[in-house]
C-alpha cells in the first residue's frame, strides 16, 4: 500500500498539460506517471457573505470586535497517523508538522480560508498574528496543493478575491481598487451565529505599512492552484480576470518613473519594518517579474486583457533587462564598480547611478566568493544597497529572472558563503546584519531588529522552501537536504519558532512566535518538493526563450 496514502496524504500529480503554462522543458524534466487527480467538485462559495456584514465591520477597527472574537480556529480532520515506512520516509516530525499545519486552518461559515500566522497559546501579546496574511498563507496553500487537498486553496483566492473589492481608506485616504489586503481575520458573532471577517490593507499594521506583495504572491498562487489542479475555470473567471488587472495597474500605470523596477516605500512585504529596504528593493522586484509572468500565462486575450498583455510583455523586457544588468554583483562586477568614474553626464555613461565607490561598504570586500553572485539588495541614484535578500534571489530563480548562468551563481555563493547565509539553522532572510550608529539611523532605533535578529539578519525556518525549490530549479538538490537536515534536527523540538538569532542562527528569536504556521509550512513544502520534485511545477517558470533572444538584442544594442 502507498504509505503516503496510509497517512492520509493524498499524491496529486503537479504537472499538467496546460499549453498556457508552457513551463514544457521543465515538465518534461520532470515528467512522472500522471496519477489520477484526486480533486473533487468544488462547493460553489458563499459570494454574499461579505455584502451582509454591517458596513461597520467591513471598515471597522479591529479594537471594537476584540470581544466578539472567537476560536475561529479548530482541529482538523484527516491528519495523518499511521505510517508503513514503505516509500517515502519522512522524519518523524513530518506527521507533527501536518497536525499543527491542520490546527492553525481557520474557517469561515464551515469552509476552510487560510491559516492563521502563529497559534502561540503561551506568547501574552496577540497582535496580529491569529490572523491570516497572504504571504504567510503561500507555503500553508502550497503543503495543502502538494497534498492533494486544493479547496482551502481555492476558497482562500476568491475571499481575499472579495477584500479586494472592499472600499480601502487610510484615515481620510482612500488607497487603489487593486490593493489586497495583507491580512484577514474571521470574528465569531456567538449571539448572531455569523463569521465575520475584517481585513488590513495597512491600516491597522504597525507602521501603516503597505503590503505591495500580497497581490503579487495572490497571482502567484492562483497560478499555482491552477498548474497543480488543472482547474482552469477559477482563473479564467470573469472576477479573477478583474482581480489580475487591478493588481496590475497598480504598477503598470505610467508616472514619473525613469526605471522599469516597482518604486516602494519601506516596510512592504515581509520585511514589514523599517529595515532601508524602501526604494526598488529585490524582494518586490523579483515578485513583481514572477506575477507579471504568472498573469501573462493566465489573463484572457479579449479587449481589456489585449491592451493588458502588452504591457505586460513590454515591462517584462525593460524589467529583466535592468535588474540582470544593473542589480546583478559578481566578482567582475564589484571590480568595475570599485573602479568607477563618477560625475558621468550623458547617456554614454558607464556608471549611470554615479554610485561613488567609497560608498561600497568593507564587508562586500571578503564577502564577494571568486565563483558566484546574487541580485543585491536595491539600486537607485547614487545607491547600491549590497545586502543579501534570501527571498528575492530564491525568487529570481524560480520566476528565471534569473538567467541559468546567475541562478548557478547565486547557488555557487550560498554553497561558499554557508556559514552566512545558512549557518546552523536556515535561512537568513538578509545578510549582515546593520549595526551600532547605523541601526539607530537606519530601522529608528528598532528594539525588534537590532542586530542578527528578526528582519536584521535573522534566521527564517519560512525560507526553507523557497531554498529548496531554487535547489532543485538549478539541479542542487544536496544543499536543499543539507539545510532541511539542519532544520530538523531543532524546528520541532523549539516548537516552530518564527525566526531564530545570532550570526549562526543558533538561538530561538528574541521576540519569536512558537507554532508560526509558516516556519511548519515551509518545513512541510521542502520536504515534499525534493521527495516529489515535480511539484516543482507548480512554483517555477522556465526561461522565457522569447525573452532571451529580445535580452540578447538589446544588450548588443546598448554596448
Ligand atoms: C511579521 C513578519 C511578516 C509576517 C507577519 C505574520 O510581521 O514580519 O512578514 O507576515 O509577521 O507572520
Amino acid at each position: 500500500m502507498d504509505g503516503a496514502k496510509q497517512m492520509g496524504i493524498r499524491n496529486v500529480s503537479s504537472i499538467c498539460s496546460l499549453t498556457q503554462l508552457d513551463d514544457h522543458d521543465l515538465s518534461r524534466l520532470l515528467e512522472k506517471p500522471r496519477l489520477t487527480t484526486n480533486i473533487e467538485r468544488q462547493r460553489s462559495f458563499d459570494e454574499r457573505s461579505l455584502s451582509e456584514l454591517p458596513t461597520l465591520l467591513v471598515r471597522g477597527s479591529y479594537d471594537n470586535f476584540d470581544t466578539l472574537h472567537s476560536p475561529a480556529v479548530r482541529s482538523g480532520i484527516d491528519t495523518p497517523a499511521s505510517w508503513d515506512g514503505n516509500t517515502f520516509d519522512p522524519h518523524p516530525i513530518f506527521a507533527e508538522a501536518w497536525e499543527a499545519l491542520r490546527r492553525s486552518l481557520v474557517y469561515f461559515r464551515g469552509q476552510p480560508v487560510g491559516t492563521v500566522a502563529a497559534y502561540d497559546h503561551a506568547s501574552e501579546e496577540v497582535l496580529n498574528y491569529d490572523q491570516v496574511f497572504v504571504r504567510d498563507f503561500v507555503p500553508s496553500a502550497l503543503a495543502f496543493l502538494m497534498n492533494g487537498e486544493p479547496e482551502v486553496v481555492k476558497n482562500f483566492l476568491l475571499k481575499t478575491l472579495q477584500l479586494q473589492g472592499w472600499e480601502k481608506k487610510i484615515d481620510r485616504f482612500k488607497l487603489g481598487e487593486g490593493v489586497m489586503p495583507a491580512s484577514f481575520k474571521v470574528l465569531h458573532d456567538p449571539v448572531r451565529k455569523l463569521d465575520m471577517i475584517v481585513a488590513d490593507f495597512g491600516e491597522s499594521a504597525i507602521g501603516r505599512v503597505a503590503p505591495v506583495d500580497s497581490g503579487f504572491w495572490w497571482i502567484i498562487l492562483l497560478r499555482a492552484y491552477t498548474k497543480s489542479t488543472g482547474d482552469l475555470s477559477l482563473a479564467e473567471r470573469p472576477e479573477c480576470q478583474k482581480g489580475i488587472k487591478l493588481i496590475l495597474m497598480l504598477c503598470l500605470a505610467e508616472g514619473f518613473d525613469t526605471f522599469p523596477t516597482l518604486l516602494c516605500a519601506d516596510g512592504c512585504s515581509m520585511i514589514d519594518r523599517r529595515m532601508d529596504v524602501y526604494g526598488y528593493p529585490i524582494e518586490i522586484q523579483a515578485l513583481f517579474y514572477m506575477a507579471l509572468r504568472c498573469a501573462l500565462m493566465m489573463l484572457k486575450h479579449d479587449g481589456e486583457g489585449k491592451d493588458c498583455i502588452e504591457r505586460i510583455e513590454k515591462r517584462l523586457h525593460a524589467l529583466s533587462y535592468h535588474m540582470r544588468s544593473y542589480f546583478w554583483l559578481d566578482f567582475q562586477q564589484l571590480n568595475d564598480i570599485y573602479r568607477y568614474k563618477t560625475e558621468e553626464y550623458s547617456h554614454t555613461a558607464v556608471n549611470k547611478f554615479n554610485v561613488i565607490p567609497d560608498s561600497i561598504p568593507d564587508w562586500i570586500f571578503d564577502f564577494m566568493p571568486m565563483r558566484g553572485g546574487y541580485f543585491i539588495g536595491n539600486v537607485s541614484p547614487a545607491r547600491m544597497d549590497f545586502r543579501w535578500f534570501c527571498l528575492g534571489n530564491c525568487v529570481a530563480i524560480l520566476s528565471s529572472l534569473a538567467t541559468p548562468e546567475q541562478s548557478m551563481a547565486i547557488m555557487d555563493l550560498i554553497e561558499a558563503r554557508w556559514d552566512e547565509l545558512v549557518g546552523e539553522m536556515p535561512l537568513k532572510i538578509a545578510y549582515p546584519a546593520i549595526e551600532s550608529h547605523e541601526w539607530r539611523i537606519v530601522t529608528g532605533c528598532d528594539p525588534k531588529n537590532t542586530r542578527w535578529s528578526y528582519h536584521n539578519g535573522g534566521s527564517w525556518p519560512v525560507l526553507l522552501w523557497l531554498l529548496t525549490a531554487a535547489c532543485i530549479k538549478t539541479g542542487r538538490p544536496q544543499i536543499a537536504r543539507q539545510a532541511i537536515d539542519l532544520a530538523e534536527t531543532r524546528l520541532l523540538k523549539d516548537g516552530w519558532p518564527e525566526y531564530y538569532d545570532g550570526k549562526l542562527g543558533r538561538f530561538i528569536g528574541k521576540q519569536a512566535r512558537k507554532y508560526q504556521t509558516w516556519s511548519i509550512a515551509g518545513y512541510l513544502v521542502a520536504k515534499m518538493m525534493l521527495e516529489d520534485p515535480s511539484h516543482l511545477g507548480m512554483i517555477s517558470l522556465e526561461e522565457d526563450k522569447q525573452r532571451k533572444t529580445l535580452i540578447k538584442r538589446s544588450s548588443s544594442w546598448n554596448c
